[in-house]
Parts: C-alpha cells; sequence; structure tokens
C-alpha cells in the first residue's frame, strides 16, 4: 500500500459493506499514500486489509484515527454509533467523511457540530444520491437559472422488505425515513438551497412491519412547506416484496419551476438483467436472484476491475477535494442537521396527524 511520503493517510472506521466502498476506493486512489481499518470485529477487519493491502489494521478506532500517518477518516459505523469516532477524529485534527445521517437523535448531531465548530475540523456528510450523475445535473440546471424558480417537488422511492430487513439488522432504529428518505430531503432542501424548510405534514400506514415487531411504517407521504411557499411532497415505501428486481432505491424525483421542469426517472427498469443462472443481490447476502433492474445499487458497483456509481464518484470526489482544496459539493454538517430535524418531523407528523413547525 505504502506510495510516496508526502501521500495522504486513510483512516476507515467501520469495515462493513459502505466502509468497504470507502476503504477500496482509498487504496486505489493515487494520493492515498497509507490506509488504516478499524471495526469491532477483527475478522470483519482481516478480511478487508487482505482485499485493500491495508497498512495499519486493529479494533481500537481510536489507534487508528489518531495515527499520524492518518489525516482523513471514513466513519462507516452504522447509523445510531457515528458520535464518539467523528467526535474522536475531529478532535484529532482529522478530515472526516461520516456516512449519512449524520445521527440518529439531534443530541448527537448537536454534540457532533459543536466538535466541528469547535475544532475547525473539514466534516462531511455521506449524501451520497447527490452524487448520482442525475441529481448533479439537475442541480446544475437550477444553478444555470433553466427551471426558474423551484415552486414545488415531487418524490418518491421504493425498495423491497427483504432490504429494509438488512439496515434492521445493523441499526434496529433506523426507519424507511430516517434512514433513506432523508437522501431524498437532503436533495430537495440542495436544490432549494438558501430557503428554510419550516412545516411538516405526513400521513403513514403500518401493517406488515407493524406485524412483524418492526417500528417502520409500510408507507409514509409527507408534504414539507419552504419559506417562500414551495411544497415539496416526499414518498417512502420499503414494503415490496422481498424479489421484486430492484437491488437498491427506485425512485422518482419530480422539480417543477416557474420556467421549467426536470423530471428524473430513476426506477431503472429499463436497465434489465434475467438470467437462469442466478446472480448474488448487492445488499441482501442470501438471495441470489434471476431478475434484476440494474443500476439501482446505490452505493456503486463492481465492474471490469473498478467501482462505478454515486459512492465510487462521492469518495474520490472528497478524496481530491482534500488534496487540491477546491470546492466539493457534500453535505455540510449543518445541512445535514435539518435535513435530521425535517426527518423527524415527517416521523412525528405522521406518528401524531398534526402538522409540525420547524424551527429556525
Ligand atoms: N451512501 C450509501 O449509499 C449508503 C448505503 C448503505 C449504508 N450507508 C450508511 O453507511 C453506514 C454503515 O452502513 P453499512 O451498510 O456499511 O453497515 P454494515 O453493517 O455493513 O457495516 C457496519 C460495520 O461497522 C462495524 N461497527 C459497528 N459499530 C462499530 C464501532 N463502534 N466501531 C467500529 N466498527 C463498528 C460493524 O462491525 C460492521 O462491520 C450507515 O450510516 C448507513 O446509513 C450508506
Amino acid at each position: 500500500m505504502s506510495k510516496q511520503q508526502d501521500a495522504l493517510g486513510v483512516a476507515v472506521i467501520g469495515c462493513g459493506r459502505i466502509g468497504s466502498l470507502r476503504a477500496n476506493l482509498s487504496s486505489t486512489h493515487p494520493s492515498v499514500g497509507f490506509l488504516a481499518l478499524s471495526d469491532r470485529s477483527q475478522k470483519q477487519a482481516d478480511v478487508l486489509a487482505q482485499r485493500t493491502g491495508a497498512d495499519l489494521v486493529t479494533t481500537d478506532n481510536l489507534a487508528a484515527i489518531t495515527d499520524e500517518r492518518v489525516g482523513a477518516v471514513f466513519i462507516s459505523t452504522p447509523e445510531h454509533d457515528h458520535r464518539e469516532a467523528v467526535v474522536q477524529a475531529l478532535e484529532a485534527g482529522k478530515a472526516v467523511f461520516v456516512e449519512k445521517p449524520i445521527a440518529l437523535t439531534v443530541e448527537d448531531a448537536d454534540v457532533i457540530i459543536e466538535a466541528a465548530e469547535r475544532t475547525g475540523s473539514e466534516l462531511r456528510i455521506g449524501y451520497s444520491r447527490r452524487h448520482d450523475r442525475r441529481w448533479m445535473l439537475a442541480k446544475e440546471q437550477i444553478l444555470q437559472g433553466r427551471v426558474g424558480e423551484v415552486l414545488g417537488i415531487q418524490s418518491r422511492v421504493y425498495n423491497t422488505r427483504a432490504q429494509l430487513m438488512e439496515i434492521l439488522k445493523r441499526a434496529p432504529d433506523a426507519t424507511p425515513v430516517n434512514d433513506v428518505l432523508t437522501y431524498y430531503v437532503d436533495m430537495a432542501c440542495w436544490f432549494l438551497e438558501g430557503i428554510r424548510p419550516v412545516e411538516v405534514v405526513a400521513r403513514s400506514q403500518s401493517k406488515v412491519f407493524k406485524a412483524m415487531g418492526h417500528k417502520a411504517a409500510d408507507v409514509t407521504w409527507a408534504i414539507i412547506t419552504f419559506e417562500n411557499g414551495a411544497v415539496v411532497n416526499l414518498g417512502v415505501s420499503y414494503v415490496l416484496p422481498a424479489t421484486y428486481p430492484t437491488v437498491g432505491q427506485s425512485s422518482r424525483f419530480e422539480i417543477i419551476g416557474d420556467e421549467g421542469v426536470i423530471l428524473l426517472d430513476a426506477d431503472n427498469k429499463d436497465s434489465l438483467l434475467f438470467t437462469d443462472r442466478g446472480a448474488p443481490h448487492s445488499y441482501v447476502p442470501d438471495h441470489n436472484i434471476n431478475m434484476m433492474f440494474m443500476q439501482t445499487t446505490s452505493a456503486a458497483d463492481f465492474a471490469v476491475g473498478d467501482y462505478w456509481g454515486a459512492v465510487a464518484s462521492e469518495t474520490r470526489s472528497w478524496l481530491d477535494h482534500l488534496i487540491t482544496g477546491r470546492p466539493s459539493p457534500h453535505t455540510t454538517p449543518r445541512e445535514a442537521r435539518r435535513t435530521l430535524a425535517v426527518t423527524l418531523a415527517i416521523e412525528e407528523a405522521a406518528r401524531t396527524g398534526a402538522s409540525v413547525a420547524l424551527p429556525d
């Protein structure tokens, strides 16, 4: 692994699905010369170390974070377990990239933001949907003024119940709203940058997951009103049958402006594989599937010797940003905090039936 002397050193904390992507992408990045891995499971860290040729492998997060050869840290632990390692890394003066959502509670998010602001260390949050080319281009068209003023957005995202079960294995308090709709809240707020969301109404239906003993709703629809009157309708359902052929998020995202419209069809039904031989599911390890909407993997896919997709672009561009200092479109702590507040308000509104005002 070791390359030139002045190369960037990277630590990856949490060596599961997404940490593996971050580590693999870092290990092949031309500016990265040192890779440290830490996972609470020695086996998990060892397996990834073998694949990436990591220089340091440990179960002690702090040892990896504070190693003097490390300049940047990816925190890829489960949703409820970001706070400790993020604060450690910020306090050690490292540039930090933490997976979405920043935390599952406002209290954890505020501790993280306080540490970022006190230390001045860089912190970005992994809202990788921004880095899918479709949404990046939508942002550019909005920046160029081609849709005029954004009046409203409608988006919905679907996935299978089998994938929700995988998410719940690592994070029992995760829900389709705080774990998935969060990406779409992030993008809606990004497209309405500078305009504050002020009110949330939402309804949900809970039958299938409730019968299985989970608090996740089967279907949630929300309307978020922004301070200029823009209305954003976001929905999520992870209750599709377990073998429905999406292997990630199937979504639509539609932006209505006073001078134009952007329609993103990201169901990926036009990207179909059918195979009698069966193919591994990228998220549900025990699924061997005959039919697949390719490109629905929302993180990244391995193909022809490398990784392709949103998380690949997102990881490379953050590392590029650290090396070159050029601005990056990755989600900031304040943006992630606002997105968390909106998702919590959606769950409260769905639970109580009342509209929820969002504080300044
Ligand atoms: N951007 C994306 O496309 C995307 C996709 C899926 C998940 N995620 C996010 O990535 C994060 C991780 O999800 P995942 O699917 O990789 O989970 P995972 O369960 O596959 O991996 C988590 C790993 O962290 C380890 N771990 C748990 N607690 C730890 C701790 N305190 N210290 C060190 N290691 C610890 C576990 O042993 C496991 O190896 C979550 O925040 C999730 O929301 C992002």
